[in-house]
C-alpha cells in the first residue's frame, strides 16, 4: 500500500497485511486487515500518527520516503502501545533520537516499557493542543478503545479524526476509501465492535461525548478503511451499540445447568420468588442456550444469578462456557449470586463466585447451596436467601 493523500499535506502511509488469519489471538481475521499510519505536513513541523507491526517497516518506511524523510519528521504520535501500532517506534528513534514522542498520559509507563531507553516522551491530557503550523491536532484520552492507553486527535483544519482502534475494521482492501468498498464492510465494521470495543462499552459510552466537540468530516483509523463520507454516522452507530441496554430495566439473569433436577429445583424457586419481588427473572437452562443470546440476556440485566452443580470438585462446563462469555460483553457494575445443588463439597459453587468477582462483578458475599434433593427446609431457607439478593440486587440499581 503506497502513499494516498488524504487532504492537503495529510497522507496514509500505512501498509496492508491481506494474508493475517488471526488478531489478538481471539479474533480471525477472514479479510486480513490493514495497519494504518498518517503523516500530517505542516508549515513548520510535521507529525507522523501511529507506526505500523514490526515485519513490515520496511514498506512503511519506503512509504513515508514518497513524502518526505523518515528522519526529519518532527514528531510521533503514539496513540496506542499495542504493538500493532508501536512496531516501529524504536526504529523511528533509532532512525531520529531528537524525535518528540506525544502520547496520552496514561500511555507512558506502556511506552517506557516498549522502548527501553531515553526519549522525549510527552503525555498530554484532553484537549492539548499541538500546531504544526495550518495544520493543529486536539487530544482527546479514549481510554479503553481499545486499551487503557488509546487517544484520537482531531485535525481541526481539515475536519480528520485520527481514531486509531476505534471505528477500525480489519479489512484489507485495493482502495483506502470505506465508499467504494461493497460487500462485506459492514459486517467487518460490527464484527470488530463486538470483538475488540464491546466488552468496554462503558468507557465508550463515555469517550463517545467527547467527539461532540468536534465538525469530524472524515474519521481515518488504524486499521481498514477511511471514511470520508458521513463519518458522523459512524459515531452514531458506535453510539447506538454502546448503549447501556440495561439502564432503566429491571432484569435479572438467571442461567443453571442440572444434571438430576436438584439445581433445577433451585433454579425455579429462586426466580419465582425474585419475580414476586418485582424482578424480570426467567430461569435459563445452559444446555441449549446460544452463547450470543447468553451475551444479550447478560448485557441486559442489572445482576446475573448462576446455578451450578459440582462434579469431581468444580463447576461443569456449560457454566464455564457462559463464564467465559463475560469478557466479551458490557459488564460493568453489574452484580452477581451463585446457588447449586452438590453432593460431596460443592467446590464449583465457590469458584464460579471467584471466578465473576474476578472479572470484576460485585458477587453477593452469600452463596446458596443445598445438598442433594432440597428438602422443605431447604427450599424455605432459599426464599429467605432470595429476599437478600433482591436487596443486594435493587441498591444502588441504575434507573
Ligand atoms: Fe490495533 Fe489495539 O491495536
Amino acid at each position: 500500500m503506497s502513499t494516498v493523500k488524504l487532504a492537503e499535506n495529510v497522507y496514509s502511509v500505512g501498509v496492508k497485511d491481506p494474508k493475517l488469519e488471526i488478531f489478538d489471538i481471539i479474533m480471525p481475521t477472514k479479510n486480513g486487515t490493514t495497519y494504518n499510519a498518517y503523516l500530517v505536513v505542516g508549515e513548520e513541523k510535521t507529525a507522523l500518527i501511529d507506526t505500523v507491526k514490526k515485519p513490515f517497516l520496511d514498506e512503511f518506511f519506503a512509504n513515508i520516503a514518497e513524502i518526505m524523510p523518515p528522519e526529519k519528521i518532527d514528531y510521533l504520535v503514539v496513540n496506542h502501545n499495542e504493538p500493532d501500532h508501536s512496531g516501529g517506534v524504536q526504529a523511528m528513534l533509532d532512525k531520529n533520537p531528537n524525535l518528540k514522542i506525544i502520547c496520552g498520559a496514561p500511555a507512558m509507563p506502556f511506552l517506557k516499557n516498549i522502548i527501553n531507553r531515553e526519549a522525549d516522551i510527552e503525555g498530554v491530557k484532553d484537549g492539548h493542543l499541538l500546531d504544526l503550523g495550518g495544520k493543529t491536532l486536539t487530544f482527546k484520552g479514549m481510554p479503553y478503545m481499545h486499551w487503557p492507553d488509546t487517544m484520537m486527535e482531531f485535525l481541526a483544519e481539515d475536519g480528520i479524526l485520527f481514531s486509531n482502534d476505534g471505528f477500525a475494521t480489519h479489512l484489507s482492501s485495493d482502495t483506502i476509501w470505506a465508499d467504494e468498498i461493497t460487500g462485506v464492510l459492514e459486517d467487518e465494521f460490527y464484527y470488530y465492535w463486538d470483538v475488540i470495543m464491546r466488552p468496554w462499552a462503558g468507557f465508550a459510552r463515555k469517550n463517545l461525548e467527547k467527539l461532540d466537540d468536534f465538525d469530524i468530516r472524515m474519521i481515518a483509523p488504524s486499521h481498514g478503511p477511511v471514511f470520508r463520507r458521513n463519518a458522523r454516522a459512524r459515531i452514531d452507530k458506535y453510539k447506538e451499540w454502546a448503549a447501556d441496554k440495561s439502564e432503566g430495566q429491571n432484569n435479572v439473569a438467571l442461567f443453571y445447568v442440572s444434571n438430576y433436577g436438584n439445581t433445577t429445583v433451585l433454579a425455579e424457586t429462586l426466580a419465582a420468588e425474585l419475580t414476586a419481588k418485582g424482578f424480570t427473572c426467567t430461569p435459563t437452562n445452559l444446555i441449549g442456550c446460544k452463547a450470543e443470546h447468553a451475551r444479550v440476556m447478560i448485557e441486559s440485566s442489572n445482576a446475573i444469578v448462576i446455578g451450578t452443580p459440582t462434579f469431581n470438585g468444580d463447576s461443569v462446563k456449560p457454566v464455564w462456557d457462559l463464564v467465559n462469555l463475560f469478557a466479551t460483553v458490557d459488564r460493568m457494575g453489574k452484580k452477581a449470586a451463585v446457588f447449586g445443588s452438590y453432593g460431596w463439597g460443592g467446590e464449583g459453587i465457590k469458584l464460579v463466585a471467584e471466578r465473576l468477582a474476578g472479572l470484576k462483578l460485585k458477587v453477593y458475599e452469600e452463596n446458596y447451596r443445598a445438598r442433594l434433593v432440597p428438602s422443605d427446609d431447604e427450599l424455605s431457607e432459599l426464599r429467605d436467601y432470595a429476599g437478600k439478593l433482591a436487596e443486594f440486587f435493587a441498591a444502588g440499581k441504575k434507573k
